[in-house]
């Protein structure tokens, strides 16, 4: 049985795990919270993978640890108990007699998976469980997926013109981007960037757009490009994807001299018309690609082709379509879905929509 008071902690346990965001992936993103006679005595989160658990940083911020044997632990994911980077969390809570742990939901890696409890209660000491669970999952939603589905979390996003356009129409002029939605918005789509360690676009996108696929209207870290192509394109050089300035995923039929920065890997194609879908189990081989690398989610930022493909295969696990506030009258008609938005947000003259593939 848990009480508000449990879930007012729980709810600072998940509002310090966010700061995680972007750095903790491929591991979850965690915040923890010691608490002694209804005082917060110490508190942290994993802030990058490699790093420290949530539970060593609370531990250790603890200025009078003699009070850990009166206090209570609030995690919002289950204590590991493996050896994997750093020792096992479950031995740090034994080893400082914390005698109560209360956890939001258990770890759906294979090597933790309940065994973090029940280590705990094997030795006495009392878990609850299951406080803010849904909350918990949802911040780490990309972790469950990925550790549920065996691929990385898709997040597929593009931008309209008012009247439902995703590009202007081309005629074989130079590439080169076409803005479609405003500064607040281009700001947004770069933490959006931050915030995912991989972007993936179609072949036409780099052609077309030439785009960079990195994070400058904003801080955070550089997520790893991923393309396609069948074949390469001629002169490689003339597009930004292979300038070497952060990592870059391209998988194509036949081997390619790697660079700094920049890895090729070789993948059967589908025989396919012009402008049809790519196929759901080749999807399927891409992201497992993915997967073995440990990119924990994928942002997908177009074109029409790629989306249309995730889409229609049911590959995907939210959406976020940007409006602006021009009209274009003709070009590239932008993917209609087939839910109503969970949520909308304006943002000046322009706006966001949100949908989640449930
Ligand atoms: N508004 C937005 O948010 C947004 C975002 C991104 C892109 N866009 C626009 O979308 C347009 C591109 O969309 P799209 O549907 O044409 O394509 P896409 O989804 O970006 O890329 C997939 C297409 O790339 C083509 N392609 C060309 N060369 C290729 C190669 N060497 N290997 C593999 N595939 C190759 C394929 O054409 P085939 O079917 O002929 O094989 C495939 O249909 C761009 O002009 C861009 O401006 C808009
Ligand atoms: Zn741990």
């Amino acid at each position: 049985m848990f009480c508000q008071q449990d879930e007012i902690f729980m709810r600072r346990c998940l509002e310090i795990a966010r700061h995680g965001i972007g750095h903790a992936a491929p591991n979850p993103m965690v915040g923890a919270v010691i608490v002694h006679e209804g005082e917060i005595i110490g508190e942290g989160f994993h802030a990058r993978c490699g790093g420290p658990h949530a539970e060593v940083e609370a531990v250790r911020s603890v200025r009078h640890p003699e009070l850990l044997p009166q206090s209570t632990l609030y995690v919002s994911l289950e204590p590991c108990c493996h050896y994997g980077k750093t020792p096992p969390c479950t031995e740090l809570i034994l080893k400082h007699r914390i005698p109560k742990v209360v956890v939001a939901c258990s770890d759906p890696n294979p090597q933790v998976g309940g065994k973090g409890i029940s280590r705990l209660r094997e030795e006495g000491c009392e878990v609850v469980t299951g406080v803010l669970e849904a909350e918990a999952r949802e911040l780490n939603r990309r972790f469950f997926t990925f550790q549920e589905k065996r691929r990385p979390y898709i997040i597929l996003k593009w931008a309209q013109s008012l009247d439902g356009f995703m590009d202007v129409a081309r005629d074989g002029s130079e590439p080169e981007s076409y803005w479609i939605t405003n500064d607040a918005l281009k700001i947004r789509v770069h933490q959006w960037r931050a915030e995912e360690p991989a972007i993936w676009v179609g072949a036409n996108t780099i052609l077309n757009d030439n785009p960079q696929l990195n994070v400058r209207h904003a801080a955070g870290r550089q997520p790893l490009r991923v393309a396609c192509f069948n074949p390469l394109p001629a002169e490689p050089e003339r597009y930004r994807l292979f300038d070497g300035q952060q990592p870059t995923l391209v998988f194509v039929p036949e081997p390619h001299p790697q660079a700094e920065n920049l890895e090729y890997c070789v993948v059967p194609f589908p025989e396919r018309a012009k402008g049809e879908l790519f196929p759901r189990e080749w999807l399927g081989m891409i992201l497992s690609k993915l997967y073995e690398r440990q990119v924990q989610s994928v942002l997908v930022e177009g074109g029409r082709v790629l989306l249309d493909s995730l889409l229609s295969a049911g590959l995907w696990d939210e959406a976020r379509v940007l409006t602006g506030s021009v009209t274009l009258r003709r070009g590239m008609e932008a993917p209609t879905l087939p839910q109503q938005p969970e949520s909308t947000e304006v943002v000046q003259d322009n706006s966001i929509l949100y949908y989640r593939n449930r």
